[in-house]
């Protein structure tokens, strides 16, 4: 499966995300992270869907909307209205999973499922990583993800599945040739794209060490 960036808009200007967000696409990011938070299952609170209906006219790019939210079921029929692509939901915050995701598809969005750090990687079968504690960006990328991202993509291929893997939090320069080669193909990356320096650019280099890093997989 092809490596692909998703920049999470959380380190961006906000009096500025188009062009910041438009900046991290061209250098190379395919899909454009959008946080939610609400908060209450995480403590921080970001943005909603008017947001994302804003940046649905600007942005090309699938809108990866990352649900950090109690009560999602409440919440995705809105953000699919407005132009959300993908709506992901914490195993955490659902009480009938199944049926939260269910519900995503039949809104014509693609579903994902986010785990935090303390919730075991075998509850899942399609899923979404999370590699730092969900609500900040910039934060420290918790080294014990690598061994969930090997298990997951262990699972994938014993069971021929073909669900992606997205890891999301503390990926940078530093992290993410490691991310990709533990299995990992889809790489959500704020502060290193957003944080300092060019964006565009940022992004760019990401994006080079990823793939190189394909080539030292196992
Ligand atoms: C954190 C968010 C992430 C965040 C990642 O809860 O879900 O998407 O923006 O940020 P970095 O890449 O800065 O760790
Ligand atoms: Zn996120």
């Amino acid at each position: 499966m092809p490596i692909e960036l998703a920049p999470s808009i959380l380190s961006a200007n906000f009096a500025n995300l188009a062009a910041d967000a438009q900046q991290a696409l061209d250098g190379g990011g395919t899909v454009l992270h959008v946080d939610v938070m609400d908060g209450h299952f995480v403590p921080n609170i970001t943005i909603g869907p008017p947001v994302v209906k804003w940046l649905r006219k600007f942005i090309k790019a699938p809108l990866d909307c990352h649900l950090m939210i109690e009560n999602p079921d409440l919440f995705i029929p809105e953000f699919a209205e407005v132009g959300a692509d993908w709506i992901s939901v914490h195993q955490e915050a659902c009480v009938h999973l199944d049926r939260t995701l269910h519900l995503i598809a039949s809104h014509n969005c693609k579903p994902g499922v986010v785990i935090n750090p303390a919730t075991p990687v075998e509850t899942l079968t399609e899923v979404l990583d999370m590699s730092v504690n969900p609500g900040f960006g910039g934060q420290k990328f918790i080294t014990n993800s690598l061994n969930k991202i090997a298990a997951l993509a262990r699972l994938r291929a014993e069971r021929k599945l073909h669900f992606r893997i997205e890891v999301d939090g503390g990926v940078d320069l530093d992290t993410v040739g490691d991310v990709v080669k533990a299995g990992a193909e889809l790489l959500v990356a704020g502060n290193a794209v957003f944080g300092h320096g060019d964006i565009r650019t940022n992004a760019a280099q990401l994006l080079e060490v990823a793939r190189a890093a394909t080539l030292t997989r196992a």
